[in-house]
């Protein structure tokens, strides 16, 4: 039996020189990737294969190099070595990124949490995928709960997920949603999970990451359920498959970790106690330099949120990108300038107080001018606008920006419980807007001589311009 392609294509791993070429198939074989610069690929190069295997889940990418810098390029995957056909054109398209550090305005988008059929059928990627032509949108930051593998009333296998064929039973349901594809097959993606890619609000137990937990709510009411075993814990085991699917769907194709789990060399990654590893990477896209925290995988319950080896990174890449890229942006799944009046879950930047304030204190130590914090998570969009100053220290602006959800139930609490934050080294803080909508953010980066202008637009499901905007400078 011939394989095909179930899930993809997708662009990953964008740069100014190179892409990564995602797809996953049902059966073994191998993933051949074909580019030019023509739409019909009649100029098509075979510029890689990848074999596709069972312990990955038949999910594969190839790495394409030698690209032109601010370059459109056709591609197509097969799982055969015949050149694409002509006729089947339009083939899908990428434009490679500016190189590093060149001044150039650009465009993206970026939003979180994604369960398709739960109010409008994937309406935010039809409309995302009109305006990336319109608007020359460049890629697509995804923040998490891309997919819900916990909620068993509407994740496609009507089970919470536990073994890794759960998960990509999942994976295949939440993303061959027609409109999903649709979008992501011309939109490069760089993503990073949520809770939900495991289990909600989970976290470890302790730093030698034997086990998870998860709120003792969902214990009892999946317990009252009757739910078996296995769904009212979270074994290492179900951490395991839900982070190997994690890696073959999310990060396969992703720019290269900073520090990466072992055995990812062999598409496996290991959850070991003394690893050290994360899933934290960096990219830059012209003027601008981006960090993608893996806020979840090292997480320890009310102890810490980024492990030993992912701070050192963070101060590290702040140091480098200071000075030679004038816009940073910092991903975080989960807020950092945003609280609510009885968050008991505590599971933001909120429950980790004293990494919050280390986090603050980095960027006014560096002075860190133009940075902004990109989340998602809170099924509300929001912008908050905050002014660091330690003592004896010149102010520091930073905003949030927050879009969230593609599609999930909306958080009508953002309108009503928003609080002030008081902590080191905030001395003001605003909420610009809040919109409890289904929605995606589009950030427009803009120069005006050497100074940038940074600008924040929520759109949500209805017809029309933005819903709110920001100038975020
Ligand atoms: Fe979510």
């Amino acid at each position: 039996m011939n394989a095909h392609i179930l899930l993809g294509p997708l662009v990953g791993g964008l740069s100014h020189s190179s892409v990564n070429l995602w797809a996953r198939a049902d059966g073994p074989g191998m993933l051949h990737a074909w580019v030019g610069r023509e739409a019909d690929l009649r100029d098509a190069r075979h510029v890689g294969a990848a074999l596709l295997v069972a312990a990955s889940g038949f999910a594969g990418r190839v790495h394409v190099r030698h690209l032109e810098p601010d370059t459109t390029y056709h591609y197509t995957l097969t799982l055969d070595e015949k050149p694409p056909a002509p006729e089947n054109a339009p083939y899908p398209a990428f434009t490679t990124a500016p190189p590093p550090g060149e001044m150039a305005d650009f465009t993206f988008a970026f939003g979180s949490c994604f369960m398709p059929g739960l109010l409008n059928d994937g309406e935010i990627f039809r409309r995302l995928d009109a305006m990336r032509p319109e608007m020359g949108i460049r890629f697509l930051l995804m923040l998490g709960d891309q997919i819900y593998a916990d909620a068993w009333w509407k994740n496609g296998i009507g089970k919470v997920a536990l073994t890794e064929d759960d998960y990509r039973a999942v994976y295949l349901h939440t993303w061959g949603h027609p409109a999903w594809r649709q979008a992501l097959q011309n939109l490069p993606v760089f993503m990073t999970l949520d809770d939900h890619e495991v289990d909600d609000d989970w976290a470890w137990t302790s730093a030698e990451r034997y086990e998870g937990r998860i709120p003792r709510w969902h214990v009892l009411e999946r317990w009252l359920r009757r739910l078996p075993p296995e769904a009212r814990r979270l074994s290492h085991r179900r951490i395991q498959a839900a982070l190997q699917t994690y890696w073959e769907h999310q990060v396969m194709h992703a720019p290269p970790l900073l520090h990466p789990p072992e055995g990812i060399r062999h598409d496996r990654p290991l959850i070991l106690p003394a690893d050290d590893g994360h899933f934290a990477y960096t990219f830059t896209f012209g003027p601008a330099a981006f960090f993608v925290m893996d806020t979840r995988t090292q997480r320890v319950h009310g102890r810490r949120m980024l492990n030993r080896a992912q701070w050192e990174a963070l101060e590290t890449w702040l140091l480098e990108v200071k000075d030679a890229f004038p816009v940073k942006f910092i991903v975080s799944s989960v807020a950092v300038l945003f609280e609510l009046w009885g968050d008991y879950t505590r599971d933001r930047w909120n429950g980790y107080p004293d990494e919050r304030r280390r986090l603050l204190h980095l960027l006014t130590a560096n002075h860190s001018e133009h940075t902004y914090f990109l989340t998602g998570d809170l099924h509300s969009a929001y912008a908050v606008e905050a002014t660091l100053q330690p003592e004896g220290n010149p102010p520091l602006k930073v905003w949030e920006f927050c879009a969230s959800p593609f599609e999930q139930m909306t958080n009508k609490l953002a309108l009503i419980a928003a609080r002030k934050i008081h902590t080191y080294p905030i001395t003001e803080h605003k909420v610009h807007f809040r919109l409890p909508r289904p929605n995606v953010g589009i950030v427009k980066v803009r120069f005006n001589g050497q100074q940038p202008h940074v600008r924040f637009e929520i759109y949500d499901d209805l017809p029309g311009g933005p819903r709110h905007a920001v100038d975020a400078s």
